[in-house]
C-alpha cells in the first residue's frame, strides 16, 4: 500500500492525496491546492531541501553513516583522505583510485606565493584565524577563474582536489599568522594529517613529524567532521551554490555559517564554559543556572541527535589516547563531572539533551597544543569535502536557485510623508 496523506481545503471541501515517498511529501503537490499560501517553517524544523545519497543521520536511533558505512567503522579503519573520495564518488576507492587520489591532492597544497604575502599578511596581527579563512577561500576564486565553468565535470574535479588539498595549508597559515609565527610551506612527503601537523607546530627543523598518535588522532577527527548532511553550513553551501556561482565562493559563505556559535564556534564555547566553571564544586551553581535560563550548557544538545550523538563517544575514546601522549587536560575532570550531573538531570533528560560532537573535541585541540580560535577552522578543514559533495549532488539534481517564501506582517500600503510633516 503507498503511504499518503489527504489534505482538505475548508475554505471550499477541494481535497488533494500526496503520497509519502521517502518520508517526505512533495510541496510541489501542496502548492497545487493551496497557491500562494506558505509553510512557516524559519529554522527549517520540518522542512527537507533536498534528496540526498550521501549521509545518513538517524538522530533517535544515534546513527551516523556516510554512503552507508557507520561512522564508527570509517573512524577505526580509514583515512580522511578516502573518506573525501567516498563523500564524494559514492564508494571507496580501489587502490589505484585512492593512490591517484591522494596524489593529486598531494600535488595541489601549495599556495599562489601572492596569497601568502600580500593577502595573508593584510590582515590585522592579532586577527581571528576563522574570519582569515573565511576571507581566503573567497579569495581563492580570484586566483582560478576557471572556477566558474561548474558544469564542466573535469573543471569541477579539479577545483575539488584544489579545495582539499589547500584547507590545511589556509588553516595553518591563518593559525601562524595570527600568533606571529612564520608560515612554512607544505611538506609533500607528508600524508595529510602529518603535514597539516608539520605547517602548524614545526619551529626550525628542516623536517616535523608529529607523533604517530596525534596523526591518527587528527585524521579521526577530519573523519568525524567530514559531514554531517544538512547542517546550517551544508545548507548555506546548498543556497549560495544555487546561484551557480564558484565553488570557492559558495565555500567561503559556508565557511562563514561554520564561524557562528551554535555551529562550529561550539567547542571554543565549551573551553571557555569550562574554563569559567573552574572546579567541580562550581558544577551543580553553574548547572542550576543553566535550567533557570542563564546560558545554555554548551556542547550538549542537537537538532538531530535526540538520543546520543554516536561521534560524542568516539571523540571520548580519542581524547584518551591523546592524553596519554600530551598529558590530561586538567578541564577533563570538570567535563566528566558536569556530563555525569547533566545525564542524570531531569531538565537535560526530559529535553533529550545529551553531550554532542563539541563537547570533548575542544579539550582534545586544546591539549594538542591548539589555541580556542582555531576550533572552528579546524572543524572547517575536513568540512570542505561534505561541502563539495552537497555542491556536485546539488548541480546534478536541481539547477534552480534557492528562493524562500515570506509570510509578510509589514506595514500595508501608505504614502511617503515629508520630513516636515512628521
Ligand atoms: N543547554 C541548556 N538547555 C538547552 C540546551 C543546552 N545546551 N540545548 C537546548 N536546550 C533547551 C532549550 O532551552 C529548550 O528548552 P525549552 O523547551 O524549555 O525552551 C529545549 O532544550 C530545546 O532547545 P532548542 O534551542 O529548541 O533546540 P534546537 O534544536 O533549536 O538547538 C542546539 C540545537 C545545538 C543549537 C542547542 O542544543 C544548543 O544551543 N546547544 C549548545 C550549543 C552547541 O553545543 N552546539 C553544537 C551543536 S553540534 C555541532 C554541529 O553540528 O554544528
Amino acid at each position: 500500500m503507498v503511504e499518503s496523506v489527504t489534505i482538505t481545503d475548508n475554505r471550499n471541501g477541494q481535497t488533494i492525496e500526496i503520497p509519502i515517498v521517502d518520508g517526505g511529501v512533495s510541496a510541489e503537490q501542496w502548492s497545487k491546492i493551496l497557491p500562494g499560501i506558505w509553510f512557516y517553517d524559519p529554522a527549517f524544523m520540518t522542512t527537507a531541501v533536498a534528496e540526498s545519497a550521501i549521509t545518513f543521520v538517524d538522530g533517535d536511533k544515534g546513527i551516523l553513516e556516510y554512503r552507508g558505512y557507520p561512522i564508527e567503522q570509517l573512524a577505526e579503519q580509514s583515512t580522511y583522505l578516502e573518506v573525501a573520495y567516498l563523500l564524494l564518488h559514492g564508494d571507496l576507492p580501489t587502490a589505484e583510485q585512492a593512490e591517484q587520489w591522494v596524489r593529486e591532492i598531494t600535488y595541489h597544497t601549495f599556495i599562489h606565493e601572492n596569497m601568502r604575502k600580500r593577502f595573508l599578511e593584510g590582515f590585522h596581527y592579532d586577527s581571528h584565524p576563522m574570519g582569515i579563512l573565511v576571507s581566503a577561500v573567497a579569495a581563492l576564486s580570484t586566483y582560478y577563474p576557471d572556477a566558474k565553468d561548474i558544469f564542466d565535470p573535469e573543471t569541477r574535479h579539479k577545483q575539488i582536489i584544489r579545495l582539499i588539498a589547500k584547507m590545511p595549508t589556509l588553516a595553518a597559515a591563518a593559525h601562524r599568522f595570527s600568533v606571529g609565527m612564520p608560515f612554512f610551506y607544505p611538506d609533500n612527503s607528508l600524508d595529510f594529517p602529518s603535514n597539516f601537523l608539520s605547517m602548524v607546530l614545526k619551529t626550525a627543523e628542516s623536517r616535523f613529524d608529529a607523533d604517530p598518535t596525534l596523526v591518527r588522532a587528527m585524521d579521526a577527527l577530519f573523519i568525524l567532521h567530514a559531514d554531517h548532511e544538512q547542517n546550517c553550513s551544508t545548507a548555506a553551501m546548498r543556497v549560495v551554490g544555487s546561484t551557480h556561482v564558484d565553488p570557492y565562493s559558495a565555500c567561503a559563505a559556508a565557511c562563514a555559517a561554520l564561524y557562528g556559535p551554535l555551529h562550529g564556534g561550539a567547542n571554543e564555547a565549551v573551553i571557555r564554559m569550562l574554563t569559567e566553571i573552574g572546579s567541580r564544586e562550581n558544577i551543580p551553581a553553574f548547572i542550576r543556572a543553566v535550567k533557570e535560563g542563564h546560558g545554555r550548557l554548551q556542547g550538549f544538545g542537537h537538532r538531530v541527535y535526540k538520543n546520543y550523538d554516536p561521534r560524542a563517544k568516539i571523540i571520548q575514546d580519542i581524547a584518551y589516547k591523546v592524553f596519554e601522549v600530551t598529558g590530561k587536560n586538567p578541564l577533563l575532570d570538570i567535563a566528566l563531572g558536569l556530563e555525569e550531573v547533566a545525564l542524570a538531570d531531569e531538565y537535560f533528560i526530559s529535553r533529550k539533551l545529551y553531550p554532542n560532537i563539541d563537547f570533548y573535541s575542544g579539550l582534545i585541540y586544546q591539549a594538542m597544543g591548539f589555541p580556542v580560535e582555531m576550533f572552528p577552522v579546524l572543524f572547517a578543514i575536513p568540512r570542505v569535502t561534505g561541502w563539495l559533495a552537497h555542491w556536485v549532488e546539488m548541480l546534478e539534481h536541481n539547477t534552480k536557485i534557492a528562493r524562500p517564501r515570506q509570510l509578510f506582517v509589514g506595514s500595508p500600503r501608505r504614502d511617503y510623508v515629508p520630513m516636515s510633516s512628521r
